[in-house]
């Protein structure tokens, strides 16, 4: 029920950018057909069918998909400048192809085009995607500021997710949602879900980061660590092995990043963090439960959940 829409969405993507010359352009082009898993225009559409079914996914639906994806592919440009990351989807990352000057034109320029599709929807989406911009942007900024920082907290590290990340999952559903005229308590069950989803989600990312070897993300391992950004895996370690107190969130050499990764990984805190994730998965499926939605587009958003509860490639974690 999604292929259709989401067909529409890719094509709405290249025509946003296609206009675009020069090198910026093409590096935004670039980022649009490097693809990913198109998860936040998923979102956008079956909620909206999960509002008023499949006949909800009108112009204005499709538009905010194609907006939220934007958004998205510019936080990760720009994320990517932030990190010094070498690595994208398997591919080198835009910074290292073309050098950050382009790479952060690139991300207004896609930032830009979403912008443009969303002065087409109506006010109160227009607002909630500008104010989606800045929670996010925010998020960013806190966990800058935890960056190379010994006081990082647990409390620091959710609130600091729930903006970069948990922000853009919420909007997503609640866009679908709005573009479908759902009502309140409607609007906030999906925005639940969508919040809670995105937090399990960037947990799962955290975790990988510490295991992946590249073929299952695409990206560097330790990423997080080289970056000097402490996140929920390594801070539940602190319980099992306070002596990485010394090291997170210090400047490492490569042999102190695989010793932390390692000892991360020899504690209970990979393990813990899944459990919170699946703790945050159960309760965006919860919300789903509480209101009626059309199966249409609840089946979609449960098995996006299901798909974050049960992470593949995860099964060895301590
Ligand atoms: C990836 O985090 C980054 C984000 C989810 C959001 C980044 C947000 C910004 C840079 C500010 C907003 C930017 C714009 C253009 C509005 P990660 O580093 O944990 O993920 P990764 O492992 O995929 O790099
Ligand atoms: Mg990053």
């Amino acid at each position: 029920v999604l292929s259709d829409p989401l067909r529409s969405v890719e094509v709405q993507l290249r025509e946003a950018v296609g206009g675009v010359h020069g090198v910026v352009g093409d590096t935004a082009m670039s980022l649009v057909e490097t693809g990913g898993k198109r998860l936040r225009p998923a979102l956008v559409v079956a909620s909206a069918i999960a509002t008023r079914g499949p006949g909800a996914v009108t112009g204005l639906v499709i538009e905010a998909a194609a907006a939220v994806e934007l958004l998205h592919l510019a936080s990760l440009c720009h994320d990517d400048v932030l990190d010094c990351a070498e690595v994208r989807r398997g591919h080198a990352s835009a910074n290292v192809s073309w050098g950050n000057r382009v790479a952060v034109l690139a991300g207004d320029v896609l930032l830009s085009r979403a912008f443009c599709i969303v002065s087409e929807l109506r006010s109160r989406e227009r607002a909630r995607f500008c104010q989606t911009v800045e929670v996010m942007c925010a998020g960013q900024v806190a966990e800058t500021h935890m960056q190379f920082e010994r006081s990082a907290s647990v409390p620091g590290y959710q609130s600091a997710i729930r903006g970069k990340t948990g922000a853009l999952f919420a909007s997503s559903c609640w866009l679908g949602a709005s573009a479908a005229d759902a009502s309140e308590s409607l609007l906030s069950a999906l925005e639940r879900y969508g919040g809670e989803l995105g937090t399990a989600f960037q947990m799962l990312d955290d975790v990988h980061d510490l295991r992946a070897d590249g073929a299952e993300t695409g990206k560097p391992c330790a990423a997080d660590l080289r970056a000097g950004v402490v996140t929920l895996p390594a801070l539940l370690a602190l319980h099992d092995d306070p002596g990485l107190g010394e090291l997170l969130g210090s400047d490492l050499d490569e042999q102190e990043i695989d010793e932390v990764r390692c000892r991360v990984l020899a504690t209970r805190g990979g393990v813990r963090t899944l459990e919170i994730a699946r703790g945050h998965v159960e309760r965006a499926l919860s919300s789903l439960s509480e209101v009626g939605l059309f199966p249409e587009g609840k089946a979609p958003l449960v098995s996006i959940a299901e798909s974050v509860r049960q992470p593949v490639g995860l099964a060895g974690v301590a």
